[in-house]
């Protein structure tokens, strides 16, 4: 029997039991027409949480950065161009990736813990006239929130696609895919989704489909291939095997997703923003002070830098082994600087916080 951890790091969070439970629901044959439904079911709700209306919105069978790897994979052809946004380990990914597949990388970046600016952004875009353009919204490593005001309406002016990585923020802070003119996005279940990791939810505008569409090279991966898989995922193959879905992961979506949308996205993203904001109210008698400003912070996912003294890693692992709390350290070069603490999905309520200070109280004492 595993440990039963409070998970206040940048993810996973602890699902609702109404999810844990689907997950060991008898297993359907992934061709079984109960399944297909579910299925189907699965897509709709995901619509309404990234509030589009786009056809080809699904989840990607493995983590959020399958389902990076999914877009960049598909939509890039050797020497493309694409202009992405670089304030974190996330963007910086994204440029790996495109590298590695051959395009032409123009990275604009920005001091970690700052959104990009928007304008500067998109004097960028207007110049270069990229292909796909691609920016975090949600950037875990250092908990910043991006505005996404303007960029949409640049990105199509030039004739390209806009991509995002909305991993930390999907059902968790404003994600508005169709009203930012969004072409491809994806995240991830073990967030705000509050589903275990292993899936990827992506979606597609028809604008992106089209662009598809029009690819002169075979997409070099086949188990990421947007055509194969929608033989499946979309019924236009007539539900043709392409790889064994894990189905049991899909009932834990499809249960979570229902859990969110009775909730309402709007009262889910008050709470978050609610829990953030008790969060630092708390942590900052102790000495801890916000990394990001207000108007840049990401409500999932908090980070606070130390007060003078801290000792970081034996904080951390006293309060996971005397208290089971998970609290998140620094990635990349903001290790050792700042905590990131996840109140994502169920976890996102005054009860984690109340526990985390009384774990920290007892402590330092
Ligand atoms: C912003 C962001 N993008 C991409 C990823 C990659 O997702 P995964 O770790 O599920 O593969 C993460 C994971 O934390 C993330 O926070």
């Amino acid at each position: 029997m595993k440990s039963n951890v409070l998970l206040l790091g940048p993810g996973p969070c602890n699902p609702s039991q109404k999810v844990m439970e689907s997950l060991s629901e008898p297993t359907l044959g992934h061709m079984d027409s109960e399944f297909i439904n579910l299925v189907e079911e699965t897509k709709t709700n995901l619509r309404s949480v990234f509030r589009t209306q786009n056809r080809v919105t699904f989840p990607i069978s493995g983590t959020g950065s399958a389902g990076m790897e999914f877009l960049l994979v598909n939509f890039i052809e050797p020497g493309d161009k694409i202009v992405v946004a670089v304030n974190g380990v996330f963007g910086g990914r994204v440029a790996n990736l495109a590298k590695r597949m051959g395009a032409e990388v123009i990275e604009v970046v920005q001091d970690w813990g700052r959104a990009m600016d928007n304008e500067a952004f998109i004097d960028v875009i207007k110049r270069e006239e990229p292909k796909i353009t691609a920016i975090v919204n949600a950037e875990t490593s250092t908990g910043v929130y991006q505005s996404m005001e303007g960029i949409g309406e640049a990105v199509h002016e030039v004739g390209g696609l806009l991509m995002i990585d909305c991993v930390t923020s999907l059902a968790g802070m404003p994600v508005e895919i169709d009203r930012w003119g969004v072409d491809m996005a994806f995240s991830g279940t073990q967030k705000c989704l509050s589903v275990p990791p292993g899936l990827s939810p992506v979606t597609l505008s028809e604008r992106a489909i089209e662009v598809f569409k029009s690819r002169k090279s075979p997409v070099p991966s086949f188990y990421l291939d947007l055509e194969q898989l929608l033989m499946y995922v979309d019924g236009s193959g007539g539900r043709s095997y392409h790889h064994t879905p894990p189905v049991n992961m899909i009932y834990g979506l499809h249960a979570s997703l229902i859990e969110i949308l009775d909730e309402g996205l709007e009262a889910r993203w008050q709470r978050h923003a609610t829990a953030a904001a008790y969060l630092i109210e708390e942590m900052t008698p102790f000495g801890f002070t916000p990394f990001v400003p207000e108007a840049e912070r990401l409500n999932p996912l908090t980070t606070l830098s130390f007060p003078e003294g801290f000792k970081d890693a034996e904080m951390r692992q006293k309060i996971r082994s005397d208290h089971n709390i998970e609290v998140g350290a620094g990635l990349g070069p903001m290790a050792g600087k700042i905590w990131r603490i996840g109140l994502m999905g169920n976890n996102a309520a005054p009860s984690s916080v109340d526990q985390l200070v009384e774990a920290l109280k007892k402590t330092l004492s």
